[in-house]
């Protein structure tokens, strides 16, 4: 017979037990294991994140800045929140002992030379458990040739992800000949949202972004599209938190900078400690030329 304890007394009777809300928008009535998924994505303390997204592959190849995700990507993990990538690339290149939060690609199909709405869910809940992936991604085409497929996949991919406590991250793919403005954004972020999205990467507008995010009842992130000049996306980072984005995530503007490290660490001050672009810029040449 074991030993039996001397009997407890800190039963604290008259202090109720705490229950808090979840702090991201419009997730509080989810499941534990959704919540606690999103907890690693999206940081408790200010509910932001900086997603590093290197799954460009999946339709386009060796994008440029990806060639050697080994040699070239490994190295910024430890400064991005969470990594957006395939199973392929994670099982063939990403240690097991890394435990960053993972985002997993979860559609595909076409590639750059066919029409790119034309997706399907593209893996087994089963591997996405396998992995122990935090969200599933998928694209969305509002608009585009197969718009209708694509929203029903992202329907049937978050009935899977409910099942297990995997949330589905719906990202809003643009076709180019259309038109990008917060009109279109917000009807294809809302949509996603109304469908299921436990949250939703878009892209930011100039004239009013606030629209979106304030139309949006899940948290929003930003892509960050073509490579275009470091202050500049410093700016855009910037703006998009100010006004309403949970975070970034970010992938050419990283990956193709002229030092993908250095801007990986600018935009994570901006994301995490709202420093200015003109400072976070100062920061990114300032390690550039330190790494020389
Ligand atoms: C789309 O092709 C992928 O989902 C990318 O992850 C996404 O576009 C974000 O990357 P970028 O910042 O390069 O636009």
């Amino acid at each position: 017979m074991p030993e039996a304890d001397k009997e407890g007394k800190n039963y604290h009777p008259g202090i109720p037990q705490k229950s808090e809300l979840f702090f991201l928008k419009g997730s509080n009535e989810l499941g534990w294991g959704m919540k606690n998924r999103l907890a690693r994505i999206f940081n408790p303390e200010n509910g932001r994140t900086i997603m590093l997204a290197i799954d460009h592959g999946y339709f386009q190849g060796p994008t440029t800045g990806l060639e050697r995700i080994d040699i070239d990507i490994l190295p910024l993990i430890p400064y991005a929140d969470t990594l957006m990538l395939t199973r392929g690339i994670l099982r063939s290149i990403v240690a097991p002992s890394v435990t960053k939060p993972i985002v997993i690609r979860a559609s595909g199909g076409p590639s750059i030379l066919k029409e790119l709405s034309n997706e399907e869910i593209a893996m087994d809940i089963e591997d996405s458990t396998r992995l122990n992936v935090c969200a599933m991604a998928i694209q969305v085409f509002i608009g585009g040739e197969f718009e209708t497929r694509s929203v029903v996949n992202m329907t049937k991919l978050v009935d899977m992800g409910t099942r297990y406590g995997i949330p589905t991250l719906a990202v809003t793919a643009v076709g180019k000949e259309m038109t990008r403005d917060a009109k279109y954004f917000r009807l294809a972020t809302r949509i996603c949202a109304e469908l299921g999205a436990h949250y939703i990467k878009t892209y930011y507008v100039e004239k009013d972004f606030e629209t979106v995010t304030a139309s949006c009842p899940v948290p929003i992130v930003i892509a960050g599209g073509k490579k275009r000049p470091e202050l500049d996306a410093l700016k855009m980072a910037y703006n998009a938190i100010q006004e309403g984005a949970a975070g970034v995530d970010m992938g050419r503007n990283i990956f193709q900078s002229e030092s993908p490290l250095a801007m990986m660490k600018a935009a994570r001050a901006v994301v995490h400690e709202d420093e200015r672009p003109e400072k976070a810029y100062e920061l990114y040449n300032t390690l550039k030329n330190e790494s020389r």
